[in-house]
């Protein structure tokens, strides 16, 4: 595989190195998280330091990203924490500011280049949800147990990939593990998720590859996780005693 299998690693726990993006008016920082060795897609924690800007453009790959910390101005509209944003591969990217910095949690389909810096205004324009906004919905997967809503973020009509924010209750529980076709990305918000897998905590994250058995899952106070695959999301459960003794 040309993408590592990595769960869990803690965010908070990484140093910063120096990053550049195309388009952009300041290095900025990176601490990266998984990447793919033949197409460049990869997911990272960015720092905008204050002051960064972009006049705009197009780029070459689609573009995902959660707003953490800090502030963000695209195209004259103020932005705060857990704004998500997708800007598709070509769709225009209008000008941007941090004035104070910001945090991003930052998810690209391949190595980002900028394609065009003119701006015809046309575009449909980028998808950007304020998540505190967006209604929670039940849970799609059937024998999920009760306890926990999700916010669907972004979906791909062709594909099936899609990403959402799940909020688990304080005191859930779910002895099952769970197995899924698609990888499977994740980064925890805040809160804590007990699993066999060790403790997934506010700033850890994973990529995992399809038919990875994961769980079981026990919470506490509660959780907020942004969670990503590749393809529709199917999962199936099992006993951890029917589980591949390794
Ligand atoms: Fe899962």
């Amino acid at each position: 595989m040309s993408r590592e299998h990595i769960e869990f690693i803690n965010t908070h726990e990484m140093s910063w190195h120096e990053f550049e993006l195309p388009g952009f008016s300041k290095e900025m920082k990176q601490k990266l998280l998984s990447y793919d060795t033949e197409s460049g897609a990869s997911t990272s924690i960015i720092y905008f330091p204050p002051g960064t800007t972009n006049d705009g453009g197009r780029y070459s790959v689609a573009i995902e990203a959660m707003l953490l910390t800090g502030d963000l101005k695209i195209a004259g509209n103020k932005y705060s924490d857990l704004t998500h944003f997708f800007i598709d591969s070509g769709e225009e990217l209008r000008s941007l500011t941090s004035q104070n910095g910001c945090e991003l949690l930052f998810m690209t389909e391949g190595k980002v280049e900028l394609v065009d810096k003119n701006m015809n205004g046309n575009d449909k324009g980028i998808q950007i949800n304020n998540t505190y906004e967006l209604p929670w919905q039940g849970t799609i997967t059937p024998g999920f147990p009760t306890g926990a809503m999700r916010k669907s973020l972004y979906q791909n009509a062709e594909t099936g990939a899609s990403s959402w924010l799940l909020g688990v209750l304080p005191q859930f529980k779910d002895s099952r593990y769970e197995i899924h076709p698609v990888i499977e990305e994740g980064f925890q918000i805040q809160g804590e998720l007990d699993t066999s897998g060790g403790p997934f905590k506010a700033g850890s994250y994973f990529w995992r590859p399809s038919e990875i058995p994961h769980g079981d899952f026990n919470t506490a106070r509660g959780c907020l996780t942004f969670f990503r695959t590749d393809g529709p999301l199917k999962t199936t459960y099992v006993e951890k005693e029917e589980l591949p003794i390794e």
